[in-house]
C-alpha cells in the first residue's frame, strides 16, 4: 500500500500521534492508518488527505480506549479545558456522568420473578462506589418485580488463583475445583443455583480489575470432559440457556466517553456467552475520576447525584426478570 498523500498539517498529525503510542507498535499502526486513509481518499475522490481525515481513519483503527488522547493532537485548548475536572472542584461538580443503558435482548424468562435467583458479583472493591450504587439500583428493580437478589463484593471473598491443574478436565472427576477457598465452599453452588448473574466493573487500566479475571479463570472449571465407552464428550456444569446475565460497567473518563470502554464490556459478555450465559441487559457508565475520584465531599458515590442516570439501572434491573 503506497503512503497517501497527505498535506503538511494532515502529515503532522499523523507523525504526531505515531509518537503517542510505543515505538514497536507504530509500523504496524501507520501501515493500518495509511490503508483507511488511501480507501477513503479513492472513495470519495479526494486528495490530498488532511489533518481530518488522518484523524477519522486513527479513530476508526485504533482501540476505543485511545480515543480521549486524540482529543489532545485535535486541540490541546479543548483537551485541556475537558480534563480541568481533574483540578477544579466546580468542574468535578458539574462535569456529565452519563449512564448507557444498552439496548436489551428480547427475552422471556423460563420462570416468574419470585422464582427468580439474582445473584450479583461486584468487582469494584469500594463498597458504596458508583458500581456499587448502579448494581444495588439494579437489583432493587429486580427485587421490586418479585426477584430473589444476592451482592457479594468480590475482594471480600477468598479466591484463589487458578493453579492451572486442568483436574477438571480429567473425565469423570467429582469436585468442582481442586482448590479449597469460597468458590468451592459455596459460590459455585450459588452461580449453578442462579436464574441470573450480574458482574459489575470499573475499569482499571484499561481493562476488568484483576478479581474479577481471577472470577473468571475459576469459572473455566464448568466446562468438562466425559468419557462415553470409546469417546470424550465435553459437557457443562452450567446448563446452556438456563441462566441469562447483566453487565455493569463504570470508568473515570469524563465527558463523550460513554463508548470509550465498550470493548471491555463486549469482552465480559462474550465470557458469559463462553459459558452459555447470554447478557440481556449492560451498562456503561462513565464520568467517575477527576478530583474527588468519584466521590462527593461527603465520601458519597457522585452518581448519586443523577437520579436519572440511576434510573436507568433501576428499569434495567427490572427487564432482567421481568423480560419487559
Ligand atoms: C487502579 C485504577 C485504575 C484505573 N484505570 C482507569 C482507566 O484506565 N480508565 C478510566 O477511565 N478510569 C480508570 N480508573 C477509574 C475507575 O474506573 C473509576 O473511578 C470507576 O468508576 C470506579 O468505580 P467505583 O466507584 O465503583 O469504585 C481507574 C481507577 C483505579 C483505582
Amino acid at each position: 500500500m503506497p503512503e497517501p498523500v497527505l498535506d503538511e498539517e494532515g502529515q503532522a498529525t499523523l507523525e504526531a500521534i505515531l509518537e503517542r503510542r510505543p515505538a514497536i507498535t507504530r509500523p504496524a499502526l501507520r501501515q493500518k492508518i495509511t490503508h483507511f486513509i488511501n480507501l477513503t481518499m479513492q472513495a470519495r475522490g479526494s486528495t490530498p488527505g488532511g489533518k481530518d481525515l488522518v484523524l477519522e481513519a486513527t479513530r476508526f483503527v485504533i482501540s476505543p480506549a485511545f480515543t480521549p488522547h486524540l482529543d489532545a493532537v485535535e486541540n490541546l485548548g479543548k483537551y485541556r479545558d475537558r480534563r480541568s475536572y481533574k483540578f477544579d472542584k466546580d468542574a468535578y461538580y458539574t462535569a456529565p456522568r452519563i449512564v448507557k443503558r444498552w439496548p436489551s435482548v428480547a427475552h422471556q424468562p423460563q420462570k416468574p420473578p419470585r422464582e427468580m435467583k439474582v445473584l450479583a458479583f461486584n468487582s469494584s472493591p469500594r463498597k458504596g462506589g458508583n458500581t456499587d450504587v448502579l448494581m444495588d439500583e439494579a437489583l432493587r428493580g429486580a427485587s421490586e418485580a418479585g426477584a430473589q437478589t444476592e451482592k457479594y463484593m468480590l475482594q471480600k471473598l477468598n479466591i484463589r488463583y487458578c493453579v492451572g491443574c486442568r483436574k477438571c478436565k480429567e473425565p469423570g472427576y467429582e469436585k468442582i475445583c481442586s482448590l479449597k477457598d469460597d468458590m468451592s465452599d459455596f459460590i459455585y453452588q450459588k452461580i449453578l443455583d442462579a436464574d441470573v448473574i450480574v458482574i459489575g466493573l470499573p475499569i482499571y487500566t484499561g481493562r476488568e480489575p484483576a478479581q474479577l479475571a481471577t472470577f473468571f479463570d475459576r469459572l473455566d472449571c464448568e466446562r468438562r470432559f466425559d468419557t462415553h465407552e470409546d469417546r470424550v464428550t465435553a459437557t457443562r456444569l452450567i446448563k446452556p440457556g438456563e441462566k441469562t446475565a447483566m453487565v455493569i460497567c463504570t470508568w473515570g473518563y469524563v465527558n463523550d466517553a460513554v463508548d470509550v470502554y465498550d470493548h471491555i464490556v463486549e469482552r465480559m459478555m462474550v465470557l458469559l456467552h463462553g459459558h452459555r450465559v447470554e447478557t440481556v441487559e449492560a451498562l456503561s457508565a462513565c464520568g467517575f475520576a477527576g478530583m474527588l475520584h468519584g466521590f462527593d465531599d461527603d465520601h458519597r458515590a457522585i452518581i448519586l447525584r443523577y437520579p436519572e442516570e440511576l434510573k436507568k439501572a433501576y428499569e434495567a434491573g427490572r427487564a432482567l426478570v421481568t423480560g419487559e
